[in-house]
Protein backbone atom coordinates (compact mmCIF):
# COMPACT_ATOMS: atom_id res chain seq x y z
CA UNK A 1 0.00 0.00 0.00
CA UNK A 2 0.74 3.55 -1.01
CA UNK A 3 2.04 5.67 2.38
CA UNK A 4 2.41 9.37 2.13
CA UNK A 5 3.12 12.23 4.59
CA UNK A 6 0.70 15.21 4.72
CA UNK A 7 2.36 18.86 4.63
CA UNK A 8 -0.16 21.55 5.85
CA UNK A 9 0.89 25.03 5.37
CA UNK A 10 -1.16 28.06 5.27
CA UNK A 11 -4.38 25.64 5.63
CA UNK A 12 -3.08 23.99 2.40
CA UNK A 13 -2.14 20.17 1.98
CA UNK A 14 0.31 18.64 -0.17
CA UNK A 15 0.90 14.65 0.25
CA UNK A 16 4.01 13.78 -0.15
CA UNK A 17 5.01 9.83 -0.96
CA UNK A 18 6.94 7.70 1.47
CA UNK A 19 10.09 5.59 -0.11
CA UNK A 20 10.74 2.68 2.23
CA UNK A 21 13.78 0.88 1.47
CA UNK A 22 14.71 -2.97 1.30
CA UNK A 23 15.49 -2.97 4.99
CA UNK A 24 12.35 -0.96 5.77
CA UNK A 25 14.39 2.80 6.02
CA UNK A 26 11.88 5.30 5.28
CA UNK A 27 12.05 8.61 3.64
CA UNK A 28 10.15 11.58 2.47
CA UNK A 29 9.96 11.86 -1.41
CA UNK A 30 9.87 15.90 -1.83
CA UNK A 31 10.78 15.72 -5.38
CA UNK A 32 7.86 17.74 -6.05
CA UNK A 33 8.06 20.22 -2.59
CA UNK A 34 9.35 22.92 -4.69
CA UNK A 35 6.95 22.83 -7.79
CA UNK A 36 4.13 22.89 -5.73
CA UNK A 37 4.73 24.87 -2.32
CA UNK A 38 8.00 27.10 -3.68
CA UNK A 39 9.54 26.05 -0.52
CA UNK A 40 12.96 23.61 -0.65
CA UNK A 41 14.50 22.23 2.77
CA UNK A 42 17.19 23.10 4.77
CA UNK A 43 19.84 20.48 6.15
CA UNK A 44 22.83 21.65 6.68
CA UNK A 45 25.43 18.81 6.73
CA UNK A 46 22.63 16.47 4.88
CA UNK A 47 21.75 14.74 8.79
CA UNK A 48 18.52 14.00 6.92
CA UNK A 49 19.15 13.85 3.71
CA UNK A 50 18.93 11.15 1.48
CA UNK A 51 21.02 12.25 -1.75
CA UNK A 52 20.17 8.96 -3.66
CA UNK A 53 18.74 5.61 -3.97
CA UNK A 54 21.77 2.78 -3.60
CA UNK A 55 21.66 -1.07 -4.22
CA UNK A 56 25.23 -1.05 -2.62
CA UNK A 57 26.14 -0.89 0.98
CA UNK A 58 24.14 -0.80 4.07
CA UNK A 59 24.06 0.39 7.07
CA UNK A 60 22.14 0.31 10.44
CA UNK A 61 24.05 2.82 13.24
CA UNK A 62 22.00 1.72 15.89
CA UNK A 63 22.38 -1.96 15.43
CA UNK A 64 25.80 -1.79 14.28
CA UNK A 65 24.99 -3.16 11.29
CA UNK A 66 27.39 -2.89 7.81
CA UNK A 67 27.06 -5.34 4.83
CA UNK A 68 28.07 -4.78 1.87
CA UNK A 69 25.38 -6.13 -1.61
CA UNK A 70 23.50 -7.78 1.33
CA UNK A 71 26.89 -9.61 2.80
CA UNK A 72 27.69 -8.67 6.08
CA UNK A 73 31.20 -7.12 6.66
CA UNK A 74 32.04 -9.67 9.19
CA UNK A 75 31.46 -12.79 6.66
CA UNK A 76 33.50 -10.81 4.06
CA UNK A 77 36.37 -9.67 6.58
CA UNK A 78 36.56 -13.42 7.64
CA UNK A 79 36.38 -15.67 4.30
CA UNK A 80 36.71 -13.00 0.97
CA UNK A 81 39.56 -11.13 -0.68
CA UNK A 82 39.98 -8.03 -1.38
CA UNK A 83 40.34 -8.17 -5.15
CA UNK A 84 36.65 -10.49 -4.65
CA UNK A 85 34.89 -7.88 -2.20
CA UNK A 86 35.82 -5.19 -5.20
CA UNK A 87 34.36 -7.04 -7.38
CA UNK A 88 31.33 -7.61 -5.44
CA UNK A 89 31.15 -4.05 -5.52
CA UNK A 90 31.15 -2.98 -7.98
CA UNK A 91 29.40 -5.75 -10.44
CA UNK A 92 26.61 -6.47 -7.76
CA UNK A 93 27.30 -9.99 -6.98
CA UNK A 94 30.30 -12.52 -5.98
CA UNK A 95 32.23 -13.86 -9.10
CA UNK A 96 32.27 -17.14 -10.18
CA UNK A 97 35.66 -18.69 -10.80
CA UNK A 98 35.93 -17.56 -14.20
CA UNK A 99 35.05 -14.39 -13.81
CA UNK A 100 37.63 -13.87 -10.71
CA UNK A 101 40.38 -15.20 -12.78
CA UNK A 102 39.87 -13.02 -15.49
CA UNK A 103 39.38 -10.15 -13.03
CA UNK A 104 42.93 -11.55 -11.41
CA UNK A 105 44.59 -10.99 -15.09
CA UNK A 106 42.81 -7.89 -15.98
CA UNK A 107 44.13 -6.24 -12.87
CA UNK A 108 47.68 -7.56 -13.16
CA UNK A 109 47.96 -6.45 -17.16
CA UNK A 110 46.97 -3.00 -16.21
CA UNK A 111 49.28 -2.47 -12.68
CA UNK A 112 52.14 -0.84 -14.45
CA UNK A 113 51.82 2.54 -13.98
CA UNK A 114 53.39 4.51 -17.71
CA UNK A 115 57.13 5.87 -16.36
CA UNK A 116 56.36 9.47 -17.23
CA UNK A 117 54.15 9.53 -14.38
CA UNK A 118 57.41 9.21 -12.07
CA UNK A 119 58.84 12.34 -13.21
CA UNK A 120 55.38 13.83 -11.75
CA UNK A 121 56.18 12.27 -8.68
CA UNK A 122 59.48 13.51 -8.33
CA UNK A 123 58.81 17.08 -8.60
CA UNK A 124 56.33 17.16 -6.19
CA UNK A 125 58.02 19.74 -2.68
CA UNK A 126 59.50 16.91 -0.55
CA UNK A 127 57.46 17.71 2.59
CA UNK A 128 53.82 17.09 0.09
CA UNK A 129 51.65 15.34 1.69
CA UNK A 130 51.18 11.81 0.47
CA UNK A 131 47.48 12.71 -0.34
CA UNK A 132 47.87 15.49 -2.07
CA UNK A 133 49.76 13.89 -4.72
CA UNK A 134 47.53 11.08 -4.41
CA UNK A 135 44.85 13.44 -5.75
CA UNK A 136 46.79 15.33 -7.99
CA UNK A 137 48.20 11.97 -9.88
CA UNK A 138 44.95 10.48 -10.25
CA UNK A 139 43.56 13.03 -11.97
CA UNK A 140 46.84 13.66 -14.01
CA UNK A 141 45.81 9.32 -15.05
CA UNK A 142 43.17 10.88 -17.86
CA UNK A 143 45.29 12.68 -19.74
CA UNK A 144 47.84 9.04 -20.15
CA UNK A 145 44.71 7.71 -21.12
CA UNK A 146 43.13 10.00 -23.09
CA UNK A 147 40.72 7.23 -25.21
CA UNK A 148 38.55 6.93 -22.48
CA UNK A 149 34.97 5.97 -24.15
CA UNK A 150 31.59 5.44 -22.70
CA UNK A 151 30.89 2.01 -23.81
CA UNK A 152 30.29 -0.34 -20.69
CA UNK A 153 33.58 -2.42 -22.10
CA UNK A 154 35.84 0.70 -21.86
CA UNK A 155 34.30 2.06 -18.60
CA UNK A 156 35.04 -1.54 -17.33
CA UNK A 157 38.71 -1.17 -18.68
CA UNK A 158 38.95 2.15 -16.54
CA UNK A 159 37.79 1.00 -13.21
CA UNK A 160 40.23 -2.01 -13.38
CA UNK A 161 42.85 0.45 -14.62
CA UNK A 162 42.42 2.72 -11.50
CA UNK A 163 42.28 -0.73 -9.22
CA UNK A 164 45.02 -1.67 -10.21
CA UNK A 165 47.11 1.59 -11.48
CA UNK A 166 46.18 3.41 -8.05
CA UNK A 167 47.95 0.77 -6.12
CA UNK A 168 50.98 0.69 -7.89
CA UNK A 169 51.36 4.39 -7.40
CA UNK A 170 50.83 4.65 -3.78
CA UNK A 171 53.55 1.87 -3.36
CA UNK A 172 55.38 3.90 -5.87
CA UNK A 173 55.12 7.34 -4.25
CA UNK A 174 56.35 5.73 -1.14
CA UNK A 175 59.62 4.38 -3.04
CA UNK A 176 60.29 7.81 -4.33
CA UNK A 177 59.97 10.03 -1.04
CA UNK A 178 62.79 7.53 0.37
CA UNK A 179 64.70 7.63 -2.96
CA UNK A 180 64.92 4.13 -3.64
CA UNK A 181 64.29 2.29 -6.87
CA UNK A 182 60.91 1.48 -7.69
CA UNK A 183 60.11 -1.83 -7.12
CA UNK A 184 57.10 -3.89 -10.16
CA UNK A 185 54.33 -5.44 -9.69
CA UNK A 186 54.73 -9.62 -10.02
CA UNK A 187 51.97 -11.64 -11.50
CA UNK A 188 52.77 -14.80 -9.18
CA UNK A 189 51.53 -12.39 -5.70
CA UNK A 190 48.06 -11.83 -4.65
CA UNK A 191 46.94 -8.16 -4.73
CA UNK A 192 47.75 -7.43 -1.31
CA UNK A 193 50.99 -8.97 -1.41
CA UNK A 194 51.33 -7.10 -4.37
CA UNK A 195 51.26 -4.01 -2.85
CA UNK A 196 53.08 -5.09 0.71
CA UNK A 197 56.24 -6.39 -2.24
CA UNK A 198 56.04 -2.77 -3.85
CA UNK A 199 56.40 -0.71 -0.83
CA UNK A 200 58.71 -2.79 1.16
CA UNK A 201 61.09 -4.96 -0.92
CA UNK A 202 64.78 -3.74 -1.80
CA UNK A 203 67.25 -5.28 -3.65
CA UNK A 204 69.69 -5.56 -0.30
CA UNK A 205 66.92 -6.90 1.82
CA UNK A 206 64.26 -8.66 0.09
CA UNK A 207 60.61 -8.42 1.79
CA UNK A 208 59.66 -11.64 3.51
CA UNK A 209 55.59 -11.33 3.15
CA UNK A 210 54.43 -13.07 6.38
CA UNK A 211 50.62 -14.14 5.99
CA UNK A 212 49.62 -12.53 9.30
CA UNK A 213 50.53 -9.59 7.68
CA UNK A 214 48.63 -10.04 4.27
CA UNK A 215 45.44 -10.93 6.64
CA UNK A 216 45.64 -7.61 8.30
CA UNK A 217 45.86 -5.41 5.45
CA UNK A 218 43.40 -7.95 3.22
CA UNK A 219 40.80 -7.26 6.28
CA UNK A 220 42.02 -3.51 6.65
CA UNK A 221 40.90 -2.77 3.09
CA UNK A 222 37.64 -5.13 3.22
CA UNK A 223 36.36 -3.08 6.09
CA UNK A 224 37.16 0.19 4.09
CA UNK A 225 35.78 -0.68 0.89
CA UNK A 226 32.74 1.21 1.02
CA UNK A 227 30.56 2.82 3.41
CA UNK A 228 27.24 4.33 1.32
CA UNK A 229 27.18 8.14 1.25
CA UNK A 230 29.82 9.31 3.60
CA UNK A 231 31.56 13.01 2.51
CA UNK A 232 34.51 10.97 0.05
CA UNK A 233 31.46 8.96 -1.64
CA UNK A 234 29.72 11.83 -1.80
CA UNK A 235 31.99 14.19 -3.34
CA UNK A 236 32.36 11.16 -5.89
CA UNK A 237 28.90 11.45 -6.94
CA UNK A 238 28.69 15.00 -6.64
CA UNK A 239 31.35 15.81 -8.93
CA UNK A 240 30.59 12.50 -11.03
CA UNK A 241 27.09 14.18 -11.71
CA UNK A 242 28.54 16.42 -13.64
CA UNK A 243 29.61 14.14 -16.19
CA UNK A 244 33.25 14.81 -15.88
CA UNK A 245 35.59 11.24 -16.03
CA UNK A 246 35.68 8.93 -13.97
CA UNK A 247 39.55 9.88 -12.60
CA UNK A 248 38.57 13.12 -11.71
CA UNK A 249 35.68 12.26 -9.90
CA UNK A 250 38.05 10.05 -7.74
CA UNK A 251 40.72 12.35 -7.29
CA UNK A 252 37.89 14.54 -5.73
CA UNK A 253 36.98 11.58 -3.45
CA UNK A 254 40.74 11.07 -2.01
CA UNK A 255 40.62 15.39 -1.72
CA UNK A 256 37.53 14.76 0.51
CA UNK A 257 38.83 11.47 2.72
CA UNK A 258 41.85 13.50 3.34
CA UNK A 259 40.42 15.86 6.03
CA UNK A 260 41.24 14.83 9.65
CA UNK A 261 37.33 14.48 10.25
CA UNK A 262 36.61 12.03 7.75
CA UNK A 263 39.89 9.34 6.58
CA UNK A 264 42.03 11.66 7.92
CA UNK A 265 41.67 10.67 11.36
CA UNK A 266 43.74 7.59 11.22
CA UNK A 267 46.56 9.46 10.77
CA UNK A 268 44.94 12.20 13.42
CA UNK A 269 44.42 9.11 15.82
CA UNK A 270 48.10 8.09 15.78
CA UNK A 271 49.43 11.58 16.16
CA UNK A 272 47.19 11.89 19.43
CA UNK A 273 48.24 8.43 20.84
CA UNK A 274 51.94 9.50 20.40
CA UNK A 275 51.15 13.13 22.07
CA UNK A 276 49.92 11.00 24.75
CA UNK A 277 52.42 8.88 25.21
CA UNK A 278 55.49 11.15 24.74
CA UNK A 279 54.19 13.73 27.19
CA UNK A 280 53.79 10.83 29.95
CA UNK A 281 50.66 8.61 29.37
CA UNK A 282 47.77 10.86 30.55
CA UNK A 283 44.83 9.73 29.28
CA UNK A 284 41.97 10.88 31.31
CA UNK A 285 43.62 14.47 30.07
CA UNK A 286 43.07 13.65 26.39
CA UNK A 287 39.22 12.76 27.73
CA UNK A 288 39.05 15.89 29.66
CA UNK A 289 40.27 17.76 26.52
CA UNK A 290 37.90 16.21 23.92
CA UNK A 291 35.32 17.28 26.69
CA UNK A 292 35.66 20.81 26.97
CA UNK A 293 33.73 22.94 24.66
CA UNK A 294 36.11 25.87 24.67
CA UNK A 295 38.83 23.87 22.96
CA UNK A 296 38.17 22.40 19.70
CA UNK A 297 40.01 19.23 20.38
CA UNK A 298 37.92 16.10 19.83
CA UNK A 299 39.12 12.78 20.61
CA UNK A 300 40.10 11.31 16.82
CA UNK A 301 38.37 7.46 16.07
CA UNK A 302 35.69 8.54 18.39
CA UNK A 303 31.99 9.05 16.84
CA UNK A 304 30.42 8.93 13.72
CA UNK A 305 27.62 10.50 12.35
CA UNK A 306 26.03 7.19 11.16
CA UNK A 307 27.07 5.08 14.15
CA UNK A 308 25.44 5.04 17.74
CA UNK A 309 26.79 2.19 18.55
CA UNK A 310 30.44 0.26 18.64
CA UNK A 311 31.26 0.83 14.68
CA UNK A 312 31.06 -2.97 13.40
CA UNK A 313 34.50 -2.03 11.56
CA UNK A 314 35.91 -0.91 14.59
CA UNK A 315 35.25 -4.47 16.46
CA UNK A 316 36.74 -6.62 13.92
CA UNK A 317 39.92 -4.23 13.51
CA UNK A 318 40.72 -4.44 16.94
CA UNK A 319 40.62 -8.23 16.76
CA UNK A 320 43.03 -8.00 14.42
CA UNK A 321 45.21 -5.72 15.88
CA UNK A 322 46.13 -7.76 18.52
CA UNK A 323 46.33 -10.80 16.95
CA UNK A 324 48.79 -9.14 14.64
CA UNK A 325 50.88 -7.96 17.46
CA UNK A 326 50.56 -10.83 18.93
CA UNK A 327 51.90 -13.46 16.00
CA UNK A 328 54.96 -10.65 15.23
CA UNK A 329 55.91 -10.22 18.74
CA UNK A 330 55.39 -6.18 18.71
CA UNK A 331 54.73 -4.47 22.10
CA UNK A 332 53.38 -0.98 21.08
CA UNK A 333 52.36 1.61 23.49
CA UNK A 334 50.38 3.23 21.54
CA UNK A 335 48.29 0.08 21.73
CA UNK A 336 48.01 0.23 25.43
CA UNK A 337 47.38 3.79 25.62
CA UNK A 338 44.64 3.06 23.07
CA UNK A 339 42.98 0.43 25.03
CA UNK A 340 43.21 3.07 28.10
CA UNK A 341 41.87 5.65 26.59
CA UNK A 342 39.08 3.48 25.08
CA UNK A 343 38.12 2.14 28.78
CA UNK A 344 38.03 5.09 30.37
CA UNK A 345 35.87 6.78 27.36
CA UNK A 346 33.47 4.59 27.44
CA UNK A 347 32.59 4.85 30.74
CA UNK A 348 32.69 8.83 30.69
CA UNK A 349 28.69 10.20 31.00
CA UNK A 350 29.47 12.79 28.06
CA UNK A 351 30.90 10.08 25.88
CA UNK A 352 27.75 7.75 26.94
CA UNK A 353 25.11 10.78 26.54
CA UNK A 354 26.83 11.27 23.17
CA UNK A 355 26.53 7.65 21.49
CA UNK A 356 30.73 8.30 21.04
CA UNK A 357 31.85 4.60 20.55
CA UNK A 358 35.37 4.13 18.52
CA UNK A 359 34.95 3.96 14.96
CA UNK A 360 37.35 2.23 12.65
CA UNK A 361 40.33 4.55 12.56
CA UNK A 362 40.93 4.15 16.21
CA UNK A 363 42.93 0.97 15.62
CA UNK A 364 43.25 1.17 12.39
CA UNK A 365 46.94 2.96 12.55
CA UNK A 366 48.20 0.82 15.14
CA UNK A 367 47.62 -2.07 12.31
CA UNK A 368 49.01 -0.19 9.45
CA UNK A 369 52.14 1.13 12.05
CA UNK A 370 52.92 -3.01 12.85
CA UNK A 371 52.94 -3.45 8.88
CA UNK A 372 55.40 -0.97 8.53
CA UNK A 373 53.40 1.78 6.89
CA UNK A 374 54.38 5.86 7.41
CA UNK A 375 52.35 7.34 9.87
CA UNK A 376 51.53 9.80 6.78
CA UNK A 377 50.22 7.09 4.14
CA UNK A 378 47.79 6.00 6.50
CA UNK A 379 44.89 7.95 4.82
CA UNK A 380 46.24 6.43 1.62
CA UNK A 381 45.87 3.21 2.53
CA UNK A 382 42.34 3.85 3.52
CA UNK A 383 42.07 5.68 0.06
CA UNK A 384 42.98 2.46 -1.69
CA UNK A 385 40.47 0.29 0.10
CA UNK A 386 37.85 3.18 -0.88
CA UNK A 387 38.68 3.27 -3.73
CA UNK A 388 35.74 -0.30 -5.39
CA UNK A 389 33.38 1.51 -3.21
CA UNK A 390 33.84 5.11 -4.91
CA UNK A 391 33.67 2.93 -8.37
CA UNK A 392 30.68 1.01 -7.68
CA UNK A 393 28.95 4.10 -6.38
CA UNK A 394 29.95 6.55 -9.40
CA UNK A 395 28.94 3.44 -12.01
CA UNK A 396 25.67 3.02 -10.19
CA UNK A 397 25.23 7.00 -10.58
CA UNK A 398 26.00 7.38 -13.69
CA UNK A 399 23.48 3.92 -15.03
CA UNK A 400 20.97 5.93 -13.01
CA UNK A 401 17.85 6.57 -15.32
CA UNK A 402 17.01 9.55 -13.13
CA UNK A 403 20.22 10.41 -12.75
CA UNK A 404 20.72 14.75 -12.16
CA UNK A 405 23.59 16.79 -11.83
CA UNK A 406 23.90 17.93 -8.21
CA UNK A 407 23.06 21.17 -7.48
CA UNK A 408 21.68 21.89 -4.09
CA UNK A 409 19.59 25.44 -3.37
CA UNK A 410 20.64 27.81 -0.58
CA UNK A 411 18.39 30.36 1.56
CA UNK A 412 20.23 33.14 1.02
CA UNK A 413 21.39 35.64 4.22
CA UNK A 414 22.83 38.40 2.59
CA UNK A 415 22.17 42.21 1.35
CA UNK A 416 18.99 42.97 -0.21
CA UNK A 417 19.50 44.57 -3.68
CA UNK A 418 21.87 47.66 -3.23
CA UNK A 419 23.60 49.95 -5.64
CA UNK A 420 27.41 49.99 -7.19
CA UNK A 421 29.38 53.07 -5.24
CA UNK A 422 32.21 54.24 -7.38
CA UNK A 423 35.52 53.82 -5.76
CA UNK A 424 36.09 57.60 -5.42
CA UNK A 425 32.91 57.71 -3.37
CA UNK A 426 33.41 55.07 -0.52
N1 LIG B 1 35.20 13.88 20.67
C1 LIG B 1 34.46 14.69 21.47
N2 LIG B 1 33.20 15.07 21.19
C2 LIG B 1 32.67 14.62 20.05
C3 LIG B 1 33.37 13.77 19.16
C4 LIG B 1 34.69 13.39 19.53
N3 LIG B 1 35.40 12.59 18.75
N4 LIG B 1 32.59 13.49 18.11
C5 LIG B 1 31.44 14.14 18.30
N5 LIG B 1 31.47 14.82 19.48
C6 LIG B 1 30.38 15.61 20.08
C7 LIG B 1 30.26 16.97 19.43
O1 LIG B 1 31.07 17.92 20.07
C8 LIG B 1 28.78 17.22 19.60
O2 LIG B 1 28.57 17.62 20.93
P1 LIG B 1 27.34 18.63 21.34
O3 LIG B 1 26.10 18.01 20.75
O4 LIG B 1 27.37 18.63 22.83
O5 LIG B 1 27.69 19.94 20.71
C9 LIG B 1 28.15 15.86 19.42
O6 LIG B 1 29.16 14.92 19.80
C10 LIG B 1 27.70 15.54 18.01
O7 LIG B 1 28.79 15.83 17.16
P2 LIG B 1 28.60 16.27 15.66
O8 LIG B 1 29.83 16.96 15.20
O9 LIG B 1 27.29 16.98 15.50
O10 LIG B 1 28.43 14.87 14.96
P3 LIG B 1 28.67 14.58 13.44
O11 LIG B 1 27.84 13.44 13.09
O12 LIG B 1 28.47 15.83 12.65
O13 LIG B 1 30.23 14.24 13.36
C11 LIG B 1 32.27 13.03 13.28
C12 LIG B 1 30.74 12.96 13.18
C13 LIG B 1 32.85 11.68 12.85
C14 LIG B 1 32.80 14.11 12.31
C15 LIG B 1 32.67 13.37 14.73
O14 LIG B 1 32.23 12.35 15.61
C16 LIG B 1 34.17 13.57 14.91
O15 LIG B 1 34.65 14.69 14.69
N6 LIG B 1 34.93 12.51 15.29
C17 LIG B 1 36.38 12.59 15.37
C18 LIG B 1 36.99 12.41 13.98
C19 LIG B 1 36.91 10.97 13.51
O16 LIG B 1 37.23 10.03 14.23
N7 LIG B 1 36.50 10.80 12.24
C20 LIG B 1 36.48 9.46 11.61
C21 LIG B 1 35.07 9.00 11.35
S1 LIG B 1 35.05 7.24 10.90
C22 LIG B 1 35.91 7.16 9.42
C23 LIG B 1 35.11 7.66 8.29
O17 LIG B 1 34.25 6.88 7.81
O18 LIG B 1 35.31 8.79 7.87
Amino acid sequence: MDEFVTLIYNGKEMLLPVVTGSEGEKAIDIARLRAETGFITLDPGYVNTGSCLSAITFMDGEKGILRYRGIPVEQLAEHSTFKETAYLLINGRLPNRTELTQFSINLNDNSLVHTDLKVFFQNFPRASHPMGILSAMVNALRSFYPSLGTSEEEINITMTRLLAKVRTMAAMSYKISRGHELVLPRPDLTYCENFLNMMFDTPVKPYEIKKEVVRALRVFWILHADHEQNCSTSSVRMVGSARVNLYAAISAGIAALWGPLHGGANQAVIEMLTDVHTSGGNCRKAVERAKDKNDPFRLPGFGHRVYKTYDPRAKIIKKICDELLESMQISDPLLDIARELEEIALKDPYFIDHNLYPNVDFYSGIVLRAIGIPTNMFTVMFALGRLPGWIAQWKESTDDPHWKISRPRQIYTGNQQCDYIPLHAR
